[in-house]
C-alpha cells in the first residue's frame, strides 16, 4: 500500500511518515521545504530503517503532481502541506488562501484524474472558534476568527462538496487539538524559525536559554488558575491517529470529521510546572495581557475517534514535556 504524504518533511508529517513506515506502508513524500529541512528525510529513514521516496516540489503545481502520480501508483494521500501560523495569516491573508486552497484543489484534481480518491486531511480545532461548551464534539457549529482557520473551514466545505458530487471518495478530516512533543529518539521534532508563537516551543527555548522568560498571556481567564486551558496531544499519538484514519479511508467510503485530542485540558501554569518538574529546569515567566483572539478553554470529546477509528491518545502531559525538551537537548549536542 503506497501513501503519498504532502508536507511530510514538516513537524506532524515527519512523525506520521515514521508510523506509516513502521506499519508496513510505502511512503512517497512531497514537500517544497518552505517550512522544513531536507535532512529530516534521512532522519525518518534512520528511525525506521526504511526508504522514503522524496520529491521536492510545490503541491500547487499540477505538473509536478502529475509527474509524481505517473511515477507511483498512489493508493491514498495524507495532505499536511500548508501554512499554519495564525498571526502571519492575519498579516498575509492572500498568501494563506493561495497556498492552502490552491494546493488542496490542485491535489484533489490530480487525485481525481488518477482515480485515487482516498484522503486524510489535516484540519484544526481552530474551526470550532470560541466553543460555547466543553468538551467539543464534532457536530459543534463551525466558525473561524482568522484567515488560517478560514482556509481549514473552506477546505472542509470543498471536501464535503466533492463527496456529494462523487461518493467514490473516502475522506477523513482530522481536527487536531494542540500537538506538542517529539519522537523519543530526539531526531525529529518541532523546530520553528525565529521567536515561536506557540506555548511549548516557546517554553523549550526558555529552558534552553535562547529566550529569557515566558510571557503568560493572561491570568484572568475563567479557568482553574486563570490561565488558558488547552488539550495538548503528543505528536506520536497524533501520528498514530493518521494510521487509523488511513485504514478507515482505505476500507470504507464516505466523509467524516474526527477530533484528535486527549480530552484533557491543562492550563499554561500546569504546563510550566510539569515541564519544570520532569526536566528539572526553571522556566522564568511573567504574566502579561491576554493575546488577542485567545479563548479561555478548549478540549476535545474523544468519543467519536475512539468509536469510529478505534484510536485514543496514550501519552501523558509528562511525556510530552520530556520529549519536547529531549529533542532540543539532543540537537544541541550535535
Ligand atoms: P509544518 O509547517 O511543520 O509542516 C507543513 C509542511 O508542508 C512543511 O514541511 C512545508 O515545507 C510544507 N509545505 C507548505 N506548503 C507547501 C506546498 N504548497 N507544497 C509543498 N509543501 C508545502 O506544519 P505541521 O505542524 O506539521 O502541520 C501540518 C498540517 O497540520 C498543516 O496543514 C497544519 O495547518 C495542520 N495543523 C497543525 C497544527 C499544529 O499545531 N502544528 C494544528 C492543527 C492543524
Ligand atoms: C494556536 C492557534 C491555533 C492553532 C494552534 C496550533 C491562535 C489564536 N490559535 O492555538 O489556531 O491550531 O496554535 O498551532 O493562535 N500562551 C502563553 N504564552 C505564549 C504562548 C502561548 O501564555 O508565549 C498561552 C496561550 O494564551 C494559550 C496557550 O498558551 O492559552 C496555548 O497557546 P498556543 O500554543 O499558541 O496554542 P493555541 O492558542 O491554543
Amino acid at each position: 500500500m503506497k501513501v503519498l504524504v504532502t508536507g511530510g518533511v514538516g513537524y506532524i508529517g515527519s512523525h506520521t511518515c515514521c508510523e506509516l513506515l513502521n506499519n508496513g506502508y510505502d511512503v512517497v513524500v512531497v514537500d517544497n521545504l518552505s517550512n522544513s529541512q531536507r535532512n529530516v528525510v534521512k532522519k525518518i529513514e534512520k528511525i525506521t530503517g526504511k526508504k522514503v521516496i522524496f520529491y521536492k516540489g510545490d503541491v500547487c503545481d499540477k505538473n509536478f503532481l502529475i509527474k509524481v502520480f505517473n511515477e507511483h501508483k498512489i493508493d491514498a494521500v495524507i495532505h499536511f502541506a500548508g501554512y499554519k501560523a495564525v498571526g502571519e495569516s492575519v498579516k498575509k491573508p492572500l498568501m494563506y488562501y493561495h497556498n492552502n486552497l490552491i494546493s488542496t484543489i490542485s491535489l484533489l484534481e490530480i487525485m481525481s484524474d488518477f482515480g485515487c480518491k482516498k484522503l486524510v486531511f489535516s484540519s484544526s480545532a481552530t474551526v470550532y472558534g470560541n466553543p460555547k461548551k466543553l468538551p467539543i464534539t464534532e457536530d459543534f457549529p463551525l466558525h473561524t476568527t482568522n484567515p488560517y482557520g478560514t482556509t481549514k473551514l473552506m477546505i472542509e466545505s470543498i471536501l464535503k462538496d466533492l463527496y456529494v458530487s462523487d461518493n467514490e471518495w473516502s475522506i477523513a478530516i482530522l481536527r487536531y487539538f494542540n500537538p506538542i512533543g517529539a519522537h523519543s529518539s530526539g531526531l525529529i521534532g518541532e523546530n520553528p524559525n525565529g521567536i515561536p508563537n506557540n506555548l511549548m516551543p516557546y517554553i523549550v527555548k526558555v529552558a534552553n536559554k535562547e529566550l529569557k522568560e515566558l510571557s503568560i498571556f493572561g491570568s484572568d481567564y475563567n479557568t482553574k488558575d486563570g490561565t488558558g486551558v488547552r488539550d495538548y496531544i503528543h505528536v506520536i499519538d497524533l501520528a498514530k491517529g493518521h494510521i487509523k484514519a488511513i485504514q478507515k479511508v482505505i476500507n470504507d467510503n464516505g466523509i467524516d470529521a474526527y477530533n484528535l485530542g486527549t480530552g484533557k485540558g491543562y492550563s499554561v501554569l500546569e504546563i510550566v510546572n510539569t515541564f519544570e518538574k520532569v526536566n528539572n529546569v526553571k522556566i522564568p515567566y511573567k504574566i502579561v495581557d491576554r493575546r488577542a483572539g485567545d479563548i479561555d478553554a478548549c478540549y476535545a470529546s474523544t468519543v467519536k475517534a475512539k468509536e469510529m477509528l478505534n484510536w485514543s491518545a496514550e501519552f501523558e502531559i509528562e511525556d510530552m514535556c520530556r520529549d519536547a525538551y529531549n529533542y532540543v537537548l539532543k540537537n544541541k549536542i550535535k
